[in-house]
């Protein structure tokens, strides 16, 4: 089967630089979305053109430009959208909405994965503010392209690896402690982690394929679903040393919240739902979704304990 065009919104990002990487290394025709707003960011210059020496097509949009949008949308059947969610809010979903109006006018794209990778928003009603604005903010999103008729991948990732396990399960910092460790509880509930490179591969495996047609995909890979205590221990035997762990209970985490300004209690949240309620972990996957290394049991992943390595 011919592989599709694949276009890469936000695909100087974190998660959008993975994905770039991951359609080139599939061999998809790879187009990427180069922002006229970029301006003189040279940063961004700098990793567009490395795409393009790697046989990336680089093309010229604006989101204030809905004509460039529809044109760009016109080259390609699967667009991929991997703009930011936490640092900009309300921005996300008024771009995605924007880019929803550019598929729904051009009328050729054959399936649309929008920005999410994270904890599957349609399972977050209840949710705790602030944090659930980017769970309201998703699913606006899920109604426009359902509304518009679009066929579409919801992609729920899981815990990214380069925060959660080089951190440990903390918010911070972002490498792993080797005196102490906070808790989450006891830290029993069970989360699931994923290096991003393989949230990529994952990711353009499912744009072509008929099973994840209109269902949400979640990344759950079976080795890497465990919990805070189980991930510090690997941790622990990798630097043969214990760390003294503290135990935060749910209500002390909590409370510490109202210190933080909106941002990280947003941040909070998330973890909150994770570590205490399990979110990611206690229900099972059913007719509306499925799973990514089930489908893909080709795709070598990588390991929580590989991961960790890279910190020694
Ligand atoms: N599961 C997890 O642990 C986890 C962790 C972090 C994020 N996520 C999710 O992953 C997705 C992508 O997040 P990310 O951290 O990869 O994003 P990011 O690196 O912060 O930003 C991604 C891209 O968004 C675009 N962007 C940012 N600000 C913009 C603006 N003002 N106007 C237009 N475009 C703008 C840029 O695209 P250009 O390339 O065009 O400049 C940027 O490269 C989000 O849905 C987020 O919720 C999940």
């Amino acid at each position: 089967m011919e592989k599709s065009r694949v276009l890469i919104v936000g695909g100087s990002g974190y998660i959008g630089r993975r994905l770039v990487k991951a359609s080139l290394a599939l061999g998809h025709p790879t187009y990427v979305l180069q922002r006229r707003e970029i301006g003189l960011d040279i940063e961004k210059i700098q990793i567009l053109l490395d795409f393009k020496q790697q046989g990336a097509r680089l093309v010229e949009a604006s989101f204030s430009d809905h004509r460039s949008l529809v044109d760009a949308v016109k080259l390609v059947d699967v667009v991929v959208c991997a703009m930011s969610g936490v640092h900009h809010r309300g921005h996300s979903i008024l771009m995605q909405l924007k880019l929803i109006d550019a598929i729904k006018e051009a009328g050729n794209i054959k399936r649309f994965v929008p920005s999410e990778f994270g904890i599957d928003p349609a399972r977050m009603a209840d949710a705790l503010s602030p944090g659930r604005n980017t769970f309201d903010e998703k699913m606006v999103v899920r109604k426009a392209i359902e509304d518009a008729g679009i066929p579409h991948t919801y992609v729920s990732a899981n815990c990214f690896a380069g925060y959660f396990v080089g951190a440990l399960c903390q918010l911070r910092p972002l490498i792993p402690t080797r005196d102490r460790v906070h808790l989450h509880g006891d830290g029993s509930v069970k989360a699931v982690f994923v290096d991003e490179d393989d949230v990529g591969t994952y990711t353009i495996k499912a744009v072509d394929d008929p099973r994840t047609l209109n269902k949400t995909l979640y990344i759950r890979p079976p080795e890497n679903v465990m919990s805070q205590m189980e991930l510090v221990k690997k941790w622990e035997k990798l630097i043969g040393k214990q760390l003294e762990k503290i135990s935060i209970s749910e209500e002390e985490f909590l409370a510490s919240k109202k210190a933080a300004d909106e941002i990280v209690q947003a941040g909070m949240d998330h973890f909150y739902h994770i570590f205490y309620e399990g979110c990611l972990t206690n229900f099972e996957i059913g007719e509306d979704g499925a799973e990514a290394s089930k489908l893909y049991p080709e795709v070598v992943y990588t390991r929580v304990e590989d991961y960790l390595k890279r910190y020694l």
